[in-house]
């Protein structure tokens, strides 16, 4: 067994084994380009033969686990797990994180077995871009946020990063940060970004809410989402306040997994 840097040469064997990994099939065709020329991309070889895959992304304090991904025939022989323990050892003194969807047993086991532990739980919900009416809007410097953010991490393109103030402040300047405010109250908001790795995608996180203001706020979504071309909306919820409505339709529930590092 042996773990290397994504070749070129390696794209056509790993497309063949990750075209159905999953019900829906897999996003490894649309990403791999991307991934490749920004670097992380390792392949899992064994007796010569490319059988594995998995991405990672390291940022200032933590790093991200993504489309990790093992020949349907070469499971259950330890090269997942060997591929876990190599990103430990290209990111040492980090934390990291990966989501896996939570029917999806096999990962979730894996990732408990080397001592990752549930963060949090985050319901992804799916909605279509309109023309819509809405009262929210784009927050600036003067809005005070703290003390209202339910949240200690949010999703940027599929992947989660810490949440604090001072992320905060970064995501209203680069007018990120959506909210709704009655009466000089937020209601709730929530982080929007356009994936650079699923262009056609719209994703927005609530990060605090109440009904009222949620469904003000999807509306300026919709309206920002059809602007912006965008054929499909994501919107991600932490189940803890994920709110029992008939108007977003309700797609599947994600564990975010964290291992810290030391
Ligand atoms: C998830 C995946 C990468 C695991 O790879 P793997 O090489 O089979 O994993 P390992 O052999 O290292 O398994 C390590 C542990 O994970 C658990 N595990 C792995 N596959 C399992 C399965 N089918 N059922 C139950 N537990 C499983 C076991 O605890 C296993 O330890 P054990 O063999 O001592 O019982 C592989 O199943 C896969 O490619 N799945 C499809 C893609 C996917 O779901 N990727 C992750 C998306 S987040």
């Amino acid at each position: 067994m042996k773990i290397r840097s994504a070749q070129e040469s390696d794209k056509y064997t790993v497309l063949e084994f990750c075209k159905d990994t999953f019900q829906w099939g897999d996003y490894i065709a649309d990403v791999w380009d991307k991934w490749k020329s920004k670097g992380g991309l390792y392949v899992l070889e064994e007796n010569g033969l490319v059988v594995g895959v998995y991405h990672i992304v390291s940022f200032e304090k933590e790093a991200w686990i993504e489309g990790m991904r093992v020949h349907p025939q070469y499971r259950k022989k330890g090269f997942g797990t060997d591929m876990l323990a190599h990103a430990e050892s290209v990111i040492p003194n980090k934390v990291i994180r990966l989501i896996i969807e939570s029917e999806n047993h096999p990962s979730i086991r894996l990732a408990e077995s080397v001592g990752y532990k549930i963060e949090e739980k985050w319901m992804l919900y799916s909605m279509v871009p309109a023309k819509q009416e809405s009262s929210a809007i784009m927050a600036t410097p003067s809005f005070q946020l703290d003390g209202i953010i339910e949240s200690s991490t949010y999703a940027n393109s599929w992947k989660w990063l810490p949440l604090d103030a001072e992320e905060i402040k970064n995501l209203i300047e680069q007018n990120r940060v959506i909210i709704s405010i009655k009466d000089g109250k937020t209601l709730a908001a929530g982080i929007w970004n356009q994936s650079n790795e699923f262009p056609h995608v719209f994703q927005f996180v609530f990060v605090s809410r109440t009904n009222e203001g949620m469904s003000d706020i999807l509306k300026y979504v919709q309206n920002k989402a059809h602007d912006l071309n965008s054929e499909r909306i994501q919107v991600f919820i932490q189940e803890k306040i994920s709110p029992e409505v008939n108007f977003l339709d309700k797609k599947s529930l994600f564990y975010l997994m964290k291992k810290e590092l030391h």
